[in-house]
């Protein structure tokens, strides 16, 4: 496979699948097709972005002509600022969406748009593309274990087989979008795979998501919003390690198969908060626990999963992924990150640059 479709590139894990792909793959072109959302962010990809393998296309997953067209090859041929000529796509990855819980449950038609129709868009148009000649290609649908529903405190983890259950909009989207994934395999020997992956964590994250938005209020002394009792489990992986079980998976992954993608790493919401208080605490040069103080116990979420754990043994054994990082440098990184990169901060909590894309690419 030559030419790579990623999707949602311009989002948080969406920009380190792009970063891999574009530099360990220096032969591949790499086309990032993002409608730049508020969640979408091209200087996340400031250090990829004049590389000659590396392609922009600012376009909805929902608009089934332009992206035809970008299957095609068309809208690549005839922008003249692409020197490499880009024929048709040979492969999808596909992480655009809608991905904040509280939002879909707010506007929970956005996501069924995005999340749903755009997928299956990308479907039909991979499907007409390539007519039945699936040699070379794939449709990698990111996936997450959210549509698996949630587990008890001590209850298992969820495996590839286990049942689909969301409760969420955002889950309930997603699931749709793989049900219509498996069912383009199943009905046209469309070539897929999907991956159910935990809650990612590290830079470029937008901060409405816990552990960013937690980083930045600590910086500036502001509340700490726990949903309900803090007792809530999520299974944390850092986001490079699931780029890369991305570029296996999309190698040699078996066409028609799911995989989890997890690192065996459960955290209570609030005990995950006092580690990102404690590391904040310590690099700011506060007193150990000077922050403790901000944490500040709110409603809780409507629907709140309880525990999410992700058995990733298929994925391990079967293709010989691991995590690399253990959890405590990884969240080292992550807040060290978010303090020295304030200026990113900033801008996407003042909006700055959804003004600075709107001047160049219109209104959104
Ligand atoms: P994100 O919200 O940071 O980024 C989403 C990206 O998709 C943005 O760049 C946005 O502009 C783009 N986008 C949204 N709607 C679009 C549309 N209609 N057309 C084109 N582009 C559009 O999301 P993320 O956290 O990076 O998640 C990426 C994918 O990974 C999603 O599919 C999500 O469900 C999945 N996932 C996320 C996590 C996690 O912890 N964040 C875990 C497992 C799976
Ligand atoms: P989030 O980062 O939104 O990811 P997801 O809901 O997809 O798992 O939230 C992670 C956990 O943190 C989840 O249990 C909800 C909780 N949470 C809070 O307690 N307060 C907050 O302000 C946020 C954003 C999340």
């Amino acid at each position: 496979m030559k030419n790579i479709l990623i999707t949602g590139g311009a989002g948080f894990i969406g920009s380190h699948a792009v970063r891999h792909f574009v530099k360990k793959y220096p032969d591949y072109n790499i086309i990032n097709l993002d409608k730049l959302t508020y969640a979408g962010n091209l200087s996340n990809l400031r250090d990829v972005e004049n590389s000659s393998n590396y392609f922009f296309i600012r376009e909805d997953i929902c608009n089934y002509d332009a992206v035809k067209k970008i299957f095609s090859g068309e809208t690549l041929l005839s922008n003249k600022s692409f020197k490499n000529i880009c024929l048709p796509v040979d492969g999808v990855i596909n992480l655009a969406a809608e991905t904040h819980v509280d939002r879909s449950i707010k506007d929970p038609f956005v996501f069924a748009r995005t999340n749903v129709l755009g997928t299956l868009t990308l479907l039909q148009c991979a499907k007409e593309t390539w007519q039945g000649n699936y040699e070379g290609h794939l449709f990698y649908q990111i996936s997450t274990d959210e549509v698996y529903g949630a587990l008890e405190l001590e209850g298992g983890f969820f495996t590839e087989t286990t049942r689909y259950d969301p409760h969420s909009p955002y889950s309930a989207s997603k699931a749709s979008a793989d049900h219509f994934v498996r069912a383009f395999h199943d009905t046209y020997g469309l070539p897929v795979v999907i991956t159910n992956c935990s809650n990612n964590y590290g830079p470029y994250q937008f901060p409405e998501k816990l552990i960013p938005l937690f980083i930045n209020n600590i910086r500036h002394n502001k509340p700490l919003p726990v949903y309900g009792t803090g007792q809530n489990v999520r299974d944390w992986l850092y986001v490079e390690d699931h780029a890369r079980a991305m570029d296996i998976v999309f190698h040699k992954g078996v066409p028609g198969s799911t995989y989890n993608i997890g690192g065996f790493n459960e955290w209570k919401n609030i005990d995950l908060i006092k580690v990102v208080i404690k590391t904040v605490d310590r690099i700011l040069g506060r007193q150990e626990g000077a922050s403790l103080k901000l944490i500040t116990y709110v409603k809780d979420r409507a629907g709140h999963d309880l525990r999410y754990a992700i058995d990733s043994t298929k994925l391990e054994k079967g293709l010989g992924w691991r995590p690399s990082l253990q959890f405590e440098e990884g969240i080292e990184k992550t807040v060290k990150w978010y303090l020295e990169n304030q200026e990113w901060m900033d801008n996407v909590t003042s909006g700055e640059y959804e003004r600075y894309y709107e001047n160049m690419y219109g209104n959104r």
